[in-house]
């Protein structure tokens, strides 16, 4: 496919039904984007990075600006084929994989098979429980970025304020937070 007929096709997307899909990407453009970008840059380079909730890509496409490859998973499809087209039309699509599931026990053998990571971003369901979940399964990478936290979104807030403090499963993290993300840095060596 031509450039050309990417464009054509993503402003078709865009443009036409998936408009309110498209509206819903807080991190397309202005100020989500360049938060988003700035929390990415203080991660170094990321070799293997991981996503938990793909939605329409956006962030996907973002993170693999600055990693080798990124693994993104999500329990719903939306649209592949705007994700798809999206992707090729930013250039990252080579280094992007998209993992549906359908079940906890899917998700838990896709990210332990793709793994180890780098960084990974969380930023699937925002209810408590779920919140725990993905942590539990990801609490042992070196740069854990979780998203809209300090909004209204309660349980991510609680829970990344609780793991700062008290840490988790013997790691400790350091806390940078630019709101809405907040940037879990595991400490290294460190006992205390
Ligand atoms: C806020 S959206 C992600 C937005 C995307 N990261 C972006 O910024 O462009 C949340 C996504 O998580 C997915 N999701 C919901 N529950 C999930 C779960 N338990 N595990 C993984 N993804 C989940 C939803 O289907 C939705 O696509």
């Amino acid at each position: 496919m031509s450039n050309n007929q990417i464009v054509d096709r993503l402003k078709n997307f865009v443009l036409r039904p998936r408009v309110d899909l498209w509206m819903w990407s807080s991190l397309k453009l202005g100020d989500g984007e360049n938060i988003f970008r700035f929390m990415l840059s203080k991660c170094n380079f990321i070799h293997n990075a991981l996503e938990i909730g793909t939605f329409l890509g956006m962030s996907s496409a973002l993170i693999a600006e600055y990693a080798d490859m990124v693994h993104t998973l999500d329990m719903h499809y939306y649209d592949n084929e705007f994700r798809n087209v999206l992707w090729e039309y930013l250039g990252v699509n080579k280094k992007i994989v998209f993992h549906p599931f359908s079940a906890n026990k899917q998700k838990m053998k896709i990210i332990k098979d793709n793994g180890p990571y780098d960084f990974v971003f969380i930023d699937g369901s925002h209810l408590a429980e779920a919140v725990a979940l993905d942590f539990s399964l990801v609490y042992d990478v070196p740069k854990i970025l979780m998203h809209d936290y300090g909004l209204d979104w309660a349980d991510i807030t609680e829970f990344v304020d609780k793991v700062a403090t008290d840490g988790y499963n013997g790691n400790k993290y350091d806390l940078c937070v630019k709101v809405p993300f907040a940037l879990l840095t595991r400490r290294m060596n460190d006992g205390n």
